[in-house]
């Protein structure tokens, strides 16, 4: 029976009524759906749209934009512009933190990556929107970049939106985790995976192999232990992925369970590791603690790294706890 689902605005409502909210936490719930369904519209009409390719334009990360990352960027910042919600936002797409003018008295701050997986766009993979959402300090009147470096336990909520074989939603408010499925015909997200946990066990591993000459020597003897199967230390065999976006690796171990990593390697260490703290690996952190999982740096809990720039890029190991924990001994031992 399919009516007998709830859309992601009723649910949204009743944990407004469940909590007194007053309502702006919904409004800028609504705002960041609409961006989300028009950048699955974007993704989905792919070339038809003349949507594939490269902007010819780099971004503050180093990288060479593709059309959609500056799509999908322009999207997200209107639609959240609109609703007078936020004091201001920030993207991995702007070199600088962008103050929302005009906003009556927004009293949130919003980070996001607009389009996560840009490597896969072309190529028509799953892509994502990561998104990451902060109270302003009290008391901050004029919007400067130090309001927005604050460490991820103070996230009041945090998402994604996944373009893959059905677009999905993604969202914690810090009670849980829980995913909706976009009935295109409607229009309208719905609650499809309530309550979402992973599993602290786990046989799937994703990391990017090539990289495998410059890991420290924790990430190498946890992969080699993996690869060693039943025969080796872990005692059993292992299974791997490998996607190329954040969202799709955390939306599978959400689903059935797995460990990532990005670590910091020889190579990457330089700029702090490959992905970004306060757009990809705060936002995630906190779903995955959310959902009984574990995110660390190898080193840290991710969500209490004091962030000293806004395009900060961290090590990330996320999923599934038990593994995880495996690998922060690991480094714990060697260090
Ligand atoms: P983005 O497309 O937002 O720049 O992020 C890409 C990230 C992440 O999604 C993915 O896990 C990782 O980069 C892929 O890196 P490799 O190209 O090294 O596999
Ligand atoms: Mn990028
Ligand atoms: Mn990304
Ligand atoms: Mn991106």
């Amino acid at each position: 029976m399919p009516y007998t689902r709830i859309t992601m605005t009723h649910f949204l409502l009743e944990e407004q009524r469940r909590l007194g909210g007053s309502g702006s936490f919904t409004a800028l719930m609504t705002d960041i759906i609409f961006a989300c369904k028009m950048i699955a519209h974007e993704v989905n009409r792919g070339a038809l749209a003349g949507n594939h390719g490269l902007a010819g334009s780099e971004n503050v990360q180093g990288e060479d934009q593709k059309k959609l990352d500056v799509l999908a960027n322009d999207i997200f910042m209107h639609m959240n512009a609109l609703g007078g919600n936020y004091a201001g936002m920030a993207s991995e797409e702007l070199e600088d933190i962008h103050p929302v003018t005009g906003a009556a008295d927004g009293k949130y701050l919003l980070l996001f990556d607009p389009l996560d997986g840009s490597s896969n766009i072309d190529v028509n993979i799953s892509v994502g929107s990561i998104f990451s959402i902060l109270k302003l300090p009290p008391g901050a009147s004029t919007i400067a970049e130090a309001a927005f470096l604050r460490k991820g336990v103070e996230q009041v909520a945090a998402g994604y939106a996944l373009y893959g074989s059905s677009t999905m939603m993604v969202l914690t408010t810090g009670n849980g985790v829980n995913g909706f499925t976009l009935d295109n015909n409607v229009g309208m997200f719905m609650l499809t995976h309530p309550n979402m946990t992973i599993p602290a066990d786990t046989n799937e591993f994703a990391i990017n192999a090539s990289r495998a000459r410059f890991w420290e020597a924790p990430v190498k003897r946890y992969i080699d232990e993996c690869q060693a199967g039943k025969e080796g230390p872990l005692g059993k065999d292992f299974n791997m992925r490998w996607v190329a976006s954040m969202v799709a690796e955390v939306h599978r171990i959400l689903v059935r369970g797995g460990i990532f990593m990005y670590p910091a390697d020889s190579e990457n260490i330089k700029k702090g590791g490959k992905l970004r703290l306060m757009y990809e690996a705060n936002p995630m952190a906190f779903i995955i603690e959310q959902a009984g999982g574990a995110a660390t740096t190898g080193r840290g809990r991710i969500m209490e790294v004091q962030p000293a720039n806004l395009h900060q890029r961290v090590p990330v190991i996320l999923g599934s706890r038990n593994e995880v924990e495996r690998v922060s001994a690991y480094h714990a031992e060697h260090d």
